[in-house]
């Protein structure tokens, strides 16, 4: 059973309403494959969503980068995710690792965040990756399983999910996990997934990777038998964003 090839493309803390208007411009006018082959989300920062979103084509979603971990109220400078449904956003991506890491979200806290999200009829994209100290250890898949073990605790199914492996490492920093790192830690986890979820979502769920992912390299890491797609943060601000797009074609092959 095919997994589609997901892409996403988190702008991050970066963009101005110009900006916006002319990434938006360049992804409407690409020549991509249709939502058949790819799903293509775009995660402006949350004062652009409903700009972006209305210039959008219509092939391609929008996600929040974040939402507040249960129903909103008194929690200044949060969004909720009842106020991502009521304006028709369906994607949020959660648990980042600069979140973690800046703000200490716990895995806890992640899972929870996660949960809530999809009670509210969000989707998600859930992100786990390890430190390169956790690598050096030799601890990488203990903590992404560690990770991921504390969203599986708490959501009903997976059906709603795209899981991003993203290793901290990469993320930024232009040094990308090589395509054979990538899709070892992808079926160690697909693995995992298999052992302590189950074997339906083992097959189902969409695992994508995130780091330092360009124009250049996404099509040999496409070519993986468990990368499922992408989560592309600086390389979605630029034109490469369509060449990486277009690395789906690889999986049609
Ligand atoms: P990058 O970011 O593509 O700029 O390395 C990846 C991410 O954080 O999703």
């Amino acid at each position: 059973m095919g997994r589609k090839f997901f892409i996403g493309g988190n702008w991050k803390c970066n963009g101005t309403t110009e900006e916006a208007k002319k990434i938006v411009g360049t992804l409407n006018e690409a020549n991509v494959p249709g939502e058949d082959i790819v799903e293509v989300v775009v995660s402006p920062p949350f004062v652009f969503l409903s700009f972006v979103k209305a210039l959008l084509h219509s092939n391609f979603h929008v996600a929040a980068q974040n939402c507040w971990v249960h129903k909103g109220g008194a929690y200044t400078g949060e969004v909720s995710a009842e106020m991502l449904v009521n304006l028709d956003i369906p994607w949020v991506i959660l648990g980042p690792s600069e979140r973690r890491l800046l703000l200490e979200e716990s895995n806890e806290f992640v899972g929870d965040k996660v949960a809530y999200a999809l009670s509210q009829g969000l989707k998600v994209i859930a992100c786990i990756g390890e430190t390169l100290e956790q690598r050096e250890a030799g601890t990488t898949l203990a903590v992404v399983a560690e990770q991921t073990k504390a969203i599986a605790a708490k959501i009903p199914d997976w059906d709603n999910v795209v899981l991003a492996y993203e290793p901290i490492w990469a993320i930024g920093t232009g040094k990308a996990a090589t395509p054979a790192q990538a899709q070892e830690v992808h079926a160690d986890l697909r693995k995992w997934i298999h052992d302590n979820v189950s074997a339906e979502v083992a097959v189902t769920v969409r695992l994508i990777y995130g780091g330092s992912v360009n124009g250049t390299n996404s099509k040999e890491l496409a070519a993986q038998p468990d990368i499922d797609g992408f989560l592309v943060g600086r390389a979605s601000l630029k034109l490469e964003f369509v060449d990486i797009i277009n690395a789906a074609t690889v999986k049609k092959n």
